[in-house]
């Protein structure tokens, strides 16, 4: 796991990750269609990838859409679905211009081919690129996640490739969607709630978290190094002693 180090300068944390929340009710707010609300979420997502880049993050993961999420009104999940579409099909010459590395992680099996398709020509195209790491998560939940780790390595067991005993934190971590990223430094959630609702919940184990009350399509760059300022007042240690 990468740590941010402890020097006086601000320290950027290496991963972020977001719970982009308040989409429903900042549309609401001005009487437009809650799907209104996540397409202005959508362009934010950009903008914020953008910055977090020039920041000199090194990784940013985003809460695009929850396993428990599939229980909103089919209009609703349509509506996310299509701007998670339009989104793969037309990031790729952004991301090559920004050498920009794109995963989707959760469980993709359950998206709609056609989608499937678009997020592996994606992942394909971008793999190469050295620049920030994009996770965005789809249909993801960390206990299924985990669920699904569990399933492989129990898989290896039976088969005789491990024995339990050889079963460590990172041959999980190793297992999970996001292996080979480092954990996230810093957890945003906006618009107020202050829980992780099943996300990145392995990773986040020691990451610090910021809540604020701006609802996502508000979230400017300002918001976000007001996030990292406050994670610059935080004393990471890890479960040690202060130093
Ligand atoms: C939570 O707001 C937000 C979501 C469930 C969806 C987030 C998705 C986007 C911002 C679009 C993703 C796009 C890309 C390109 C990654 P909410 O609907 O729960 O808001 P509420 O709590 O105010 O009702």
């Amino acid at each position: 796991m990468e740590q941010g180090d402890n020097s006086q300068e601000t320290r950027i944390p290496a991963h972020v990750a977001i719970i982009m929340d308040g989409n429903g009710r900042w549309a609401k707010k001005r009487g437009l269609p809650r799907t209104v609300g996540h397409a202005q979420g959508a362009k934010v997502v950009e903008q914020i990838l953008e910055d977090a880049d020039d920041m000199g993050i090194k990784y940013l993961t985003v809460y695009a859409f929850s396993t428990e999420n599939w229980a909103r009104p089919a209009t609703e999940v349509k509506a996310l679905m299509n701007l998670l579409r339009t989104y793969m099909k037309t990031s790729l010459a952004k991301c090559a211009k920004n050498n920009v590395r794109v995963r989707v992680i959760g469980d993709k099996s359950k998206l709609d081919a056609d989608l499937q398709d678009s997020i592996a020509g994606l992942e394909a195209d971008t793999a190469g690129n050295t620049g920030i790491g994009f996770q965005i998560a789809i249909n993801y939940g960390g206990r299924d996640e985990i669920t699904r780790a569990v399933r492989k390595i129990a898989a290896k067991a039976a088969a005789g490739e491990i024995r339990p005993e050889e079963i460590t934190s990172e041959s999980i971590s190793d297992s999970l969607d996001t292996a080979g990223i480092p954990d996230p430094d810093l957890l945003i959630r906006t618009c107020g709630e202050q829980r992780t609702s099943n996300f990145l919940i392995w990773q986040c184990a020691y990451s610090e978290f910021y809540f604020t009350q701006t609802a996502w399509p508000d979230f400017t760059k300002k918001d976000l190094e007001e996030a990292i300022d406050a994670y610059n007042h935080r004393e990471r240690r890890y479960g040690g002693l202060i130093r």
